[in-house]
């Protein structure tokens, strides 16, 4: 299908490419070009331009205003996800990390566990966790504290993560009970959505940060991090700039978790694996 709109020349898409990965850390080779163009026809008729270095130009623009970039985000970011996806990290979860915890930390009001969902999406990973976590709690009788952070650079997925609106079918396969403990059904039988409940809601806390960033806009030291399907968009070098950033923020001794497909091998961070695509900080 012929595009109504004039192709990106391919040294702006280079320019543009190459800004991109340096800005957000996602990789924009060539082959890329036809998936970017057909992302963003929805904002060049949003602007009523007709063509794509135009487009290319305004975002190259020294004086390009952080809102565009906003809507450069959202549409170049692949936002994927599903409730419990990649299950075997839920069990792990459940069997391993919230046990350890329990045991180290011989928890108290004043020790809580913190959880950061690095690219969360819209959000059903963090939700995940905190169903997860209070499965634990329910069926160990065991009581500590926690909160998840969530955080992500598309300001259209942090909406729908803050909302915590999901449509009915995305919970379909879970199991009843989990749908009737931890989710609540729309008086609308029509509109056919379900939200989480508002406990765990309150245990996440939704925000905008671009792990690209140099400085990360908190102290937190995290005792999990998931930052799964995330990295896979990045080249080799801003993943390792990312990883060396996010274990900072990782407690020694903390878990990693990154997606199933993803590969760690040959980046030179101080983590040592426990399970496939578990690792945990190691002292240094
Ligand atoms: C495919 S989703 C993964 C969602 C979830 N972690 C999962 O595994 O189901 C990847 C997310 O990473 C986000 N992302 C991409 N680049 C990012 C960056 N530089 N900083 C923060 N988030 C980023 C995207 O916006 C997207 O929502």
């Amino acid at each position: 299908m012929k595009s109504e709109f004039i192709e990106i020349s391919d040294e702006l898409f280079l320019q543009v490419g190459k800004m991109i990965t340096e800005k957000y850390g996602i990789k924009m080779p060539p082959e890329k070009k036809i998936m970017f163009q057909a992302r963003l026809q929805r904002r060049l008729h949003e602007l009523d331009i007709h063509s794509f270095d135009e487009y290319a130009k305004i975002l190259l623009n020294d004086s390009c205003s952080a809102g565009e970039f906003n809507q450069l985000a959202d549409l170049i970011s692949t936002n994927k996800t599903e409730f419990f996806r990649e299950n075997e990290h839920f069990t792990f979860l459940n069997s391993i990390i919230l046990p350890e915890f329990i045991k180290v930390k011989t928890p108290s009001l004043s020790s809580q566990l913190k959880i950061w969902s690095a690219g969360c999406s819209s959000g059903q990973e963090a939700y995940s966790i905190g169903i997860q976590i209070e499965e634990f709690l329910r069926t160990s009788g065991q009581r500590f504290d926690y909160s998840i952070l969530a955080t992500d650079i598309s300001a259209r997925m942090l909406r729908q993560a803050r909302e915590a609106i999901y449509p009915f079918a995305q919970v379909d396969e879970l199991s009843a009970e989990i749908k009737q403990r931890y989710f609540l059904k729309s008086k609308d039988v029509r509109t056919m959505k379900v939200r989480i409940i508002k406990e765990i809601r309150d245990k996440v806390t939704v925000g905008y940060m671009n792990l690209m960033e140099d400085l990360y806009p908190f102290q937190a030291q995290f005792d999990v991090v998931f930052i799964r399907n995330t990295l896979i968009y990045f080249d080799r070098a801003n993943q390792l700039k990312v990883l060396k950033q996010v274990l900072n923020s990782l407690k020694p001794g903390g878990f990693l978790l990154i997606g199933h497909s993803e590969s760690l091998i040959n980046l030179q961070l101080p983590i040592q694996s426990v399970a496939p695509s578990i690792y945990v900080k190691t002292n240094v």
